[in-house]
C-alpha cells in the first residue's frame, strides 16, 4: 500500500523512523509528512533515508513538486497513520483546521483511512476536551489506535503512552475480527476479592482470574478498548487496549467498578467477589485466642452487579456469571431478572475441567430474551471468544 506517516512534535516522534522502516519492510511504499515541531524530535535526513522519498513539512517550500502539495499526496496514499498524535493535531482535525502541511492534508484526506497513535502525558490524554475531540473523531470513522499505559517520558506513569511500532502496524493491517467492537469501551472484573481480617490475614476464594483475563484479551483482540478491574491474581496481561486497576476487596472492586461503568458500552463482571467481609480489620497481627476458638462477625459487601444494573441505561450491555449446584437454569434466569442483566453465563459445576484455577470452561449463556446457548468443554479464551460473540455480537 502507499501509506502516508505523519508525524507530530511529541517525545515519541523518535518512534516514527522504526514504523516508516517496519512499513517499508512489510512491502509498503511512505511518504513522511511531519510537523514543525515534529522536526525538532527527528531530522528529515533522518526520515528520508528510512521511507525512501523527501519529507513533506512546510506548505510553501520552494522544493515541493507543486503549490498543491497536499492534494497530490492526498491522492497518491491509500491510508494514513499519524504516530505520534499529539493534543493539536487531534483538536485541529477536530476542529477542521488547517495550517500546516500535514493538518491540511489530513483535511483533505477524510474520505480514506486515517489512523491516529495519540501519545501525550496522561492528565493531557484524560483532559475533557481531548477526549471530546478523540470521541468526535471516532464518531466520524477515524480509527483510535489507543495510547498504551506506562511509563511516560515525563517520568509519570499512566495512560498516553504510544504503542510500540509492532503494536502499530498490527493495528493497520490486522482486521478486528467479527464482530468489530472498535470505539465500545467494556468493564470487565476478574479475580478473587480479599477481605482483610488483619495486617497478615483474609477471607478469600480460589479464583485465579483466568476467565476474566482471557475475556480482556479477546475483547481486545475485537478492538474494544478495555477497563480490567482485577482482584489479587499473579496473572499478567498486556495490551495497549487494556487498562487495568488492580484492588483487593470487594468495596474497592464496587468503587472502581461504579466509576468506570457509565462511559462503557457493556460490562462483564466475572470476579468471584466475597459476598461478606469481617466486620472490623485489625491493623495488628490478631493473637490466638485460646481453645475455645474465636468468632469473625461478617457483613455483607455491596453487590456490584446488582448496582450496575440499577445504574444501567439504554444502549448499555451488563453480563453477570452465576455459579450455581442445583436448579442452575432456574436459579441462574431469577438472578438475571433481579440484577436487571442482559445475559448471565452459568458456569458449570460438573465438568472436572471447569472452574477455578483450571484453564477450561463450559458455560451456558443465558440470554434475557430467553435464548440459552450451552458450550462444550472449551479453553477459557474459546468460551470468552463465544461469551463475545452471543452477547455483544448484536451490539457491533
Ligand atoms: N457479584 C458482584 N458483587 C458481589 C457478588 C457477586 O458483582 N458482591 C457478581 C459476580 O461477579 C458474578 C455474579 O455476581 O457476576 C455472581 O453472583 P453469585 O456468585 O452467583 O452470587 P450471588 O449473586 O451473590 O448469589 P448467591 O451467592 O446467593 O447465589
Amino acid at each position: 500500500m502507499r501509506v502516508l506517516v505523519g508525524i507530530t512534535g511529541g517525545i515519541a516522534a523518535y518512534k516514527a523512523p522504526l514504523l516508516v522502516r517496519l512499513l517499508r519492510k512489510a512491502g509498503h511504499e511512505v511518504k513522511c509528512v511531519a510537523t514543525e515541531h515534529a522536526l525538532q524530535f527527528v531530522t528529515p535526513l533522518t526520515l528520508e533515508t528510512v521511507s525512501g522519498n523527501k519529507v513533506y513539512a512546510d506548505l510553501f517550500d520552494s522544493n515541493n513538486d507543486h503549490t498543491t502539495e497536499h492534494i497530490s499526496l492526498k491522492d497518491w496514499g491509500e491510508m494514513m497513520v499519524v504516530a505520534p498524535a499529539t493534543a493539536n493535531i487531534i483538536g485541529k482535525m477536530a476542529s477542521g483546521i488547517g495550517d500546516d502541511a500535514l493538518s491540511t492534508l489530513l483535511l483533505s484526506f477524510m474520505r480514506k483511512p486515517i489512523y491516529l497513535a495519540p501519545a501525550m502525558n496522561t492528565q493531557m490524554w484524560e483532559c475533557p476536551a481531548v477526549q471530546r475531540n478523540i470521541d468526535y473523531l471516532r464518531s466520524i470513522g477515524i480509527r483510535i489506535i489507543d495510547p498504551a499505559c506506562g511509563e511516560l517520558a515525563c517520568g509519570t506513569t499512566g495512560a498516553g503512552r504510544m504503542p510500540e511500532p509492532e503494536e502499530i502496524m498490527q493495528a493497520l493491517f490486522t482486521a478486528a475480527p467479527e464482530p468489530d467492537l472498535s470505539g465500545q469501551k467494556v468493564l470487565v472484573t476478574a479475580g478473587p476479592t480479599y477481605e482483610r481480617i488483619d495486617s497478615v490475614r483474609f477471607i478469600g476464594n480460589y479464583s485465579s482470574g483466568k476467565m476474566g483475563f482471557a475475556l480482556s484479551q479477546v475483547l481486545a483482540a475485537h478492538g474494544a478498548q478495555v477497563e480490567l478491574i482485577a482482584g489479587p491474581t499473579s496473572l499478567k496481561i498486556s495490551h495497549h487496549k487494556i487498562h487495568r486497576t488492580d484492588i483487593e476487596s470487594a468495596r474497592e472492586m464496587y468503587e472502581a467498578a461504579v466509576a468506570a461503568f457509565p462511559s462503557c458500552h457493556a460490562a462483564i463482571l466475572s470476579a468471584a467477589v466475597a459476598d461478606y467481609r469481617p466486620d472490623h480489620a485489625a491493623d495488628h497481627k490478631l493473637k490466638k485466642q485460646g481453645a475455645e476458638g474465636m468468632t469473625l462477625t461478617l457483613v455483607q459487601n455491596p453487590d456490584i452487579l446488582a448496582t450496575l444494573g440499577t445504574m444501567k441505561t439504554a444502549g448499555q450491555t451488563l453480563i453477570g456469571f452465576a455459579l450455581e449446584t442445583d436448579n442452575e437454569s432456574d436459579n441462574a434466569r431469577r438472578k438475571l431478572e433481579k440484577k436487571n442483566l442482559d445475559y448471565i453465563v452459568l458456569n458449570s459445576l460438573r465438568d472436572a475441567g471447569a472452574g477455578f484455577g483450571v484453564d477450561t470452561n463450559r458455560v451456558t449463556i443465558i440470554g434475557r430474551d430467553g435464548s440459552a446457548h450451552a458450550t462444550p468443554l472449551l479453553s477459557k479464551t474459546e468460551v470468552a471468544e463465544e461469551i463475545v460473540k452471543c452477547c455483544l455480537g448484536r451490539k457491533a
